[in-house]
């Protein structure tokens, strides 16, 4: 591994030039901006933003049953798991059935769009659902095998109303954040809800089904992870790990159905959630061998609509999607930025056919159905290129098996792949700095890989990294439609304390009102203590040193973070506390945030704000 760290230790210290003006990396000198932010800092003057480090002392790692947040700063539960939507509900009785659930809060709250109505203090949470853990949702069941193998099926659709989406409509008034009892704006969305399809793959035979012959017409969504939000106002949710509710083996379909066969070969179909064909046999491969081709997109829902049928994006490809970041300029292309979000896979680029038209809502909502997609290629020289994905060009023609476009945005990740993209290590969200424009792109780890490339260099890689992605150009003038850019290697998660706490495995990442990157972890358990939520510069002498705002209870992640425009409110997702080895509904290794013995632990938003209500990491 030493060499791995040696290219590490290369890159930093070629960064530490960097940073004092002596070499230049391409396009990646330090900007004016950057340089003013050094004067100010020196002069002592309030940094302007794009430099500002966090002004709070890191929380030191450990564990709780309780969250805990850095000194200055409070909480406050803002919606749970079972919470009622509907005016009508009253508190939820769990375990929780089908009906009960379809009209409340979601598990598993992953990706936070908070969408305002009323700046600041009136706005719309749309929150991802991502994935169900039986048994931690149902009581009887020692651990998840054996509530895989015996939920009854009442209790399985339960499940699958509990993933998707929620809009919630909330507010905040002087007892802080709360969620407005009767809303027009309130709404789930189910692997049951209808959607539309979009793009070069819609009415595609391969996503044709027996319940819909015209593959125009889906159902539902899975495994929504991160996400974006759009200038026009609409979220953007990733469908990731869709295929851990299939059942059934690819190769007991390889005779009737090969090209599906062989799709499927770059999937891992779980063993772990097959019970849903049980309850709906679309999950089932040998059953419906195209219905695993309707997810794995990019769907756009327009949470101001209520009404909007959300509309899945073929154009942006199909893969383990992880985030979609939107980067849109008037008069110009948009783009929009995913990881696919599994060992060895790739980091894609969508760029739209039309231009973004500011106040044009009805223009821009028709702007990701058509355009054009890439994979990125890491070099060597601290170059890359993005990669077309495109039909007939290069390897991606009928001899390799695409006989269309359809195709190619289909098997995505084998067209990136025959490409020559680089592969990751687990590309989860990715994030463009505000100010500058750099993209900066979580790789959450890759624990078993066996070799290394320049920007995946640590073998094995169970801390994983954060990429910077510099599109041509300077510090807030960068150009996101080249089809090439410079990279470095940002921060090298942790695989051992030192004096100060430090991050490992990255996973969502946002940036807050003045330009600060805040990254959270999935994963700190492998390193003894509780993931959670953590704050740096991305330049100036605080580059890449987190400090902890918020550590998790036992068994969370912490997803989503986001903040209200004025920076003053960060709103996290608590995902599965207490899911932990030997935990369970009926023993959980905590019953956050209730702290009740009749409720069990519960995935929650939490709004965090400073006792002084100054803004979030100053
Ligand atoms: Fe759903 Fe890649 O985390
Ligand atoms: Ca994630
Ligand atoms: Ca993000
Ligand atoms: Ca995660």
């Amino acid at each position: 591994m030493s060499d791995h760290f040696d290219l590490i230790r290369q890159r930093l210290a070629r960064r530490q030039l960097l940073r004092a003006g002596v070499a230049t990396f391409g396009a990646a000198a330090l900007s004016p901006l950057a340089h003013a932010a050094s004067a100010a800092s020196a002069a002592g003057d309030s940094m302007p933003a794009g430099s500002s480090a966090p002004g709070f002392p890191s929380l030191p790692l450990g564990h709780g049953r309780n969250h805990a947040l850095a000194e200055g700063y409070r909480s406050k539960t803002l919606i749970r798991w079972g919470d009622p939507l509907a005016a009508a509900d009253a508190e939820p009785e769990f375990p929780l059935d089908a009906s009960a659930q379809a009209r409340r809060f979601g598990y598993n709250n992953d990706f936070i769009a908070y969408l305002p109505l009323d700046g600041s203090e009136r706005g719309l949470l749309c929150v991802n659902h991502e994935y169900s853990i039986p048994h931690m949702m149902f009581p009887g069941y020692a651990d998840e095998d054996s509530a895989i193998a015996q939920l009854p099926v009442e209790s399985i659709l339960a499940e699958m109303h509990a993933v998707g989406h929620s809009v919630v409509e909330i507010a905040r008034d002087s007892s802080g954040w709360s969620v407005v009892a009767e809303s027009k704006y309130h709404r789930r969305l189910s692997p049951l809800t209808s959607m539309a399809v979009d793009g070069p793959a819609a009415g595609d035979e391969r996503l044709q089904t027996q319940q819909d012959p015209a593959g125009r017409s889906l159902q539902g969504l899975l495994g929504c992870c991160a996400g974006g939000v759009t200038p026009w106002g609409t979220v953007l949710i990733a469908e990731e790990n869709f295929a851990d509710v299939f059942a059934g083996q690819p190769d007991r379909i390889k005779d009737s159905h090969p090209v599906e066969a062989r799709a499927m070969s770059d999937y891992d179909i779980g063993d772990d959630k097959i019970h849903w064909a049980r309850a709906d046999r679309r999950f089932d491969i040998e059953h419906s061998p195209t219905e695993f081709n309707r997810f794995g997109w990019v769907v756009e829902l327009d949470p101001y609509n209520p009404s909007a049928t959300p509309i899945k994006h073929t154009a942006l490809g199909r893969c383990e999607h992880e985030g979609a970041t939107v980067v849109a300029e008037p008069g110009k292309p948009v783009v929009v930025y995913s990881g696919d979000d599994s060992e060895d896979q790739f980091v894609y680029r969508f760029v739209s056919s039309d231009t973004y038209r500011p106040g044009d809502r009805a223009h821009n909502l028709r702007l990701l159905s058509t355009g054009t997609l890439y994979a990125a290629r890491f070099d060597d020289s601290g170059k890359g290129e993005w990669l077309a994905l495109q039909h007939g060009v290069g390897p991606l023609v009928p001899e390799q098996g695409f006989n269309s476009q359809a195709d190619v945005l289909i098997d995505c990740r084998r067209a990136a792949r025959l490409l020559g993209a680089t592969p990751m290590d687990r590309p989860e969200d990715v994030e463009t700095h505000p100010g500058t424009g750099r993209v900066y792109v979580a790789l959450t780890k890759n624990k078993d890989k066996t070799a290394g490339n320049v920007a995946n260099p640590c073998v094995p890689n169970p801390a994983g990294h954060v990429v910077e992605l510099l599109p041509p150009g300077i510090d807030g003038a960068r150009d996101h439609l080249a089809n090439h850019f410079t990279w470095d290697l940002f921060l090298q998660g942790a695989t051992e304390q030192t004096a100060a706490p430090a991050l490992s495995n990255p996973d969502n990442i946002a940036f807050d009102a003045r330009e600060r990157l805040w990254i959270s972890t999935d994963g700190c358990e492998d390193f003894g203590h509780n993931d959670g939520l953590w704050c740096t510069a991305t330049n100036g002498p605080e580059r890449a040193r987190p400090r902890c705002l918020l550590r998790c209870p036992d068994g969370a992640e912490a997803c989503g973070p986001t903040f209200t425009p004025d920076g003053r409110t960060l709103f996290v997702a608590i995902q599965h506390p207490g899911d932990m080895d030997g935990s369970s509904y009926d023993k959980p290794a905590t019953r956050w945030p209730d702290f009740d013995s009749t409720i069990p632990p519960r995935p929650s938003v939490i709004a965090i704000e400073r006792s002084d209500g100054k803004l979030i990491g100053d």
